[in-house]
Parts: structure tokens; sequence; C-alpha cells
């Protein structure tokens, strides 16, 4: 048999697994072994990049042949059942000691359970969250990779030459053990739907408070872009806004059927905060903004419920739009900090020893969530690792103090408006929670003292309390 050539392989050659390969095998010293379950798609890969060190293989059997040890393969399949299928089969081409890693979206607890499973069998087992979408996996990632450490000294180097760069540093690091890639590519993805309804209430807001038209706000958003919001998502706000659509002429935005789609990212995001009891109001009410958007059959029912009298005008518009801006700003900080919130959680949670200054290093470029502002969450984190809210850091604090008055102006005004502005409000509702010096959490345990006995601590001594709470129950 011939010399194994390849030192990477991946398996799944779709839109995300091919243009991988392609990364890959664009990077000076790599070989990169290709198999897809159907032929068809491996031939088409390496006919159409004939410029590519690819080597093909028909089968998991000739795979394993041309891969060197420790043999390290890259899984780009469906997220669920095609990923076990695939695992099964490399374990029996493959050897102990070798690399198995899964590039796709799982679920992290998926992904402990394979860890646990793929490395009693001898094999290292790596969850690698990665993001950035078609053109990130073609020209520069942000990588999650999770797993065992001794997998990191091969795998490193390898995911090093392929990440995106940021300020000259690989957008990439080893997150921690078995889940935790998968999981901080999940709070990704919930951060992510935050950021991008914060933007789609702004928008809203301004169009509906001064009138101007898609085009107009796109010069706000591309303004915008200049400052302390400067984002990827920011940025294709403009151009998403600045779109015509060539049938009527008329802006793009105004024909796309206002439902938002999600593929389920943030609804685990959603679901593992609330079971770590992390309160991550920003992400969890956009991720309902979208469930309220796609319930058509509700919404044509409630269009005739009253609303408020007056219309909605604003007559300071320039004052207005910075008003917005701030308010987009001090939520964007909220989400990000509840975003980091559930990360130290899950850590904590799942025993992973994770750097969060690193994570926000490697998101500054490669994926969605892009932004200078990573930079600052970064700076936090490496002035105090342990901070225990991030918008806590001086940096932050006076960024919100800046802003709050007008945060607290545009909330007032869209519940005034009636114009629905849940992650604005849910954020300055979190602010203003997390800065009370007392909350009504006492009534709460009192409530539940009365009704449940359930006990309660005293302000002024030690131990839990109970109170006979009146003699006619
Ligand atoms: P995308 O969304 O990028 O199109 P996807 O749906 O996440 O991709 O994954 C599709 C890939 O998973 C394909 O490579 C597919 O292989 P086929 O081309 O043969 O369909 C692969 N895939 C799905 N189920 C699989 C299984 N049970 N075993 C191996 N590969 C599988």
């Amino acid at each position: 048999t011939a010399q194994p050539t390849a030192n990477i392989g991946v398996v799944g050659l779709a839109v995300m697994g091919s243009n991988l390969a392609r990364n890959l095998a664009s990077r000076e010293g790599n070989t990169v072994a290709v198999f897809n379950r159907t032929y068809a798609k491996t031939e088409e890969l390496v006919t159409d990049h004939p410029e590519a060190q690819f080597v093909p293989a028909s089968s998991y059997a000739e795979f394993a042949a041309s891969l060197q040890k420790p043999r390290t393969a890259i899984i780009m399949v469906k997220a669920g059942r095609a990923t076990d299928a695939v695992i099964d089969e490399l374990m029996n081409v493959f050897e102990p000691g070798d690399i198995i890693v899964d590039g796709g979206n799982a679920l992290f607890t998926d992904t402990i359970r394979r860890e646990k499973a793929v490395g009693e069998r001898g094999f290292n087992f790596v969850g690698m969250g990665v993001s950035g979408g078609e053109e990130g996996a073609l020209l520069g990632p942000s990588l999650m990779p999770g797993g065992p450490d001794q997998s990191w000294v091969t795998l490193g180097p390898i995911l090093k030459s392929i990440a995106a760069v940021a300020e000259g540093e690989p957008c990439v690091t080893h997150i921690g053990h078995d889940g935790a890639g998968h999981f901080v590519k999940m709070v990704h993805n919930g951060i992510e739907y935050a950021d991008m309804q914060l933007i789609a209430e702004a928008y809203d807001l301004i169009r509906r408070g001064t009138g101007k038209s898609p085009a107009e706000i796109a010069d706000i958003f591309a303004e915008w872009n200049r400052g302390e919001l400067e984002s990827y998502l920011i940025e294709i706000t403009a151009e998403v806004l600045r779109q015509t659509d060539a049938a009527t002429g008329g802006p793009l935005v105004d024909v796309i059927v206002d439902e938002a789609g999600a593929k389920g990212t943030g609804a685990w995001t959603v679901q593992t905060a609330l079971d770590l009891g992390v309160p991550v109001s920003g992400i969890a009410e956009a991720t309902f903004a979208r469930s309220l958007s796609s319930h058509r059959e509700q919404r044509d029912v409630s269009g005739g419920l009253p609303g408020p009298a007056d219309a909605f005008t604003v007559t300071d518009v320039d004052a207005f739009v910075e008003q917005v801006r701030l308010a987009l700003y001090a939520s964007k900080i909220v989400a990000y900090s509840q975003g980091f919130d559930e990360i130290r959680a899950g850590a904590a949670q799942y025993g992973w020893n994770i750097d969060l200054g690193a994570v926000s290093k490697i998101w500054r470029a490669g994926c969605i969530i892009r932004a200078q502002f990573l930079n600052r969450i970064a700076d936090a984190y490496d002035a105090e690792p342990e901070l225990p809210v991030l918008l806590t850091a001086p940096y932050f604090v006076d960024a919100l103090g800046r802003a709050q008055d007008a945060w607290r102006q545009i909330v007032a005004t869209a519940a005034g408006a009636g114009i629905p502005a849940p992650a604005f409000s849910s954020s300055l509702a979190y602010y203003d929670g997390l800065r009370a010096e007392r909350l009504p959490a006492a009534l709460i345990q009192g409530q539940r003292d009365f009704f449940g006995a359930h006990t309660y601590r005293r302000t002024d001594k030690a131990g839990t309390f109970h109170t006979l709470w009146s003699d006619d129950r």
C-alpha cells in the first residue's frame, strides 16, 4: 500500500465541509484527505479545485489509509445522528490515539457524551464550534475547539493556520475539555440573536419615529459603524437596508416577509441558561421576538388590539437618533455581559477552565459577532479574570453612565408609542435589577413562606425563619 500523504482529513463535503477542506488545502504544508458518503460530491470538489492538495477517498478504509498518524479528521456533517454514524465508521478504521473532531453544530451535552464514549475506546474526541458561515469556513473561521489537552498539540497548529486573524492573532484557542467548545459556540449564537434583535429594534424606532427611508437609515448605520458600535452586524445592516428590490423598485426590506426563522441555537442558549439559573434576558427576548414574529395566525387576529391614541412623531430627529444609538450600545453591553455570565456558569457547572478574555479575542474576526468592542471585553478580563459581572468593568461603567439617560428615554418612548422594544427594555430592567439595593424578592420570599412554609433568611441575624402567618388559615 502507498504511504499515507495527508496530515488532515475532512468527512462531509457539503458547503461548510468543502469550504473548510479548501481552506485547509490552501495552507502551506497541508495535504487534505476528503471523504463524503456520496462519492459524487468528493469527485466534484477535487475536479473543481485541481490546484488543491486533496486526496480523495471513496471509502472510510481508504480515507484512514491516506492519513498520517496520529490521524486527524474533522467531521462536517449534519448535526445529530449523522455525526454518531460517522464517528462509529471512523472508529472502525482508525487506531487509538487518533483524533476525531466534530466541527458540526452539536449540542454541548451530545459532545460531552461523545467524548466520553469515544475516549473510552482510546481515541481523542474534540467537539469544535465553527463560526463564520460559508465564507468563514473558506477564508478563516473563528474556531472553538474543546476536547482533551493532548489533542491540542497536533490540532492546534493546523487550526491556527486556517483560522481568521485578528490583530495578528489567530481566532482559535483550546476552550476547555469535552463540551466546552460547543458550549461557547452556542452562547456565541445566543449573543448573535440578541445583537441582531437590538439592531432591529433600533431600526424600527428610527423608521417609525422619524419616517426616514431604509436607505437613509442605512446611512445612519454606516455612520454608527465608524464609532463604538463598529461591527460586522452593523455593517451588513446598512447594506441590507440600502438594497433595492429589482421587481418593485422599492426597498428590499419592505418586501421581505417579517417572520424571523431560527435554527435552534438561540433556544439552546436560553434553555441552558434556565437550567444554570443565569438571567440571559436579552438573548431570551431576542429568541422570543423571533417566535412572536413567526406566529402569523396570532398576529392576524391581534391587529385590532387597542394601542396609543396619538401618532408617534419625533421633533428633534438628530437627538432622537443619537439616543437610539446610546440605547443600542447600552443594551449590547448587557447582552454580552449576560452571555459571558452564562459561559462562566457553564464552566463552573461542567468543570471547564475557560479563559473568558481569550474567548472574546477569538470572536474579534471570522465570526458573525466580530467587532472592535470585543477588545474591551478582553481588556476587562485581563484586568480582572474573576470579574463577577462584565458590565461592572470600569470601561463599561463609564459607557453605561454616558448612555443610561438616553436608554431610559428610548424605552419610555417606545412604550408610550406602542412600539415593541423587548430587548432594549428587558436589558434596562436587568441593569436596574442588578443596581437595586433592595429587590422585591423579599416579598416573594414572604409569599413563599406564607403558602409553602419555604422559610426565609433575615437581614439582621443568621439562620432560617418561618412565620406563623395567621390563625384563620
Ligand atoms: P449543509 O447544511 O452545509 O448542506 P448538512 O446538511 O449539515 O450540510 O450536512 C450534509 C452533509 O452530511 C453531507 O455531506 C451528507 O452526505 P451526503 O452528501 O452523502 O448526503 C452528510 N451526511 C448526512 N447524513 C450522513 C450519514 N448518516 N453518514 C455520513 N454522512 C452523512
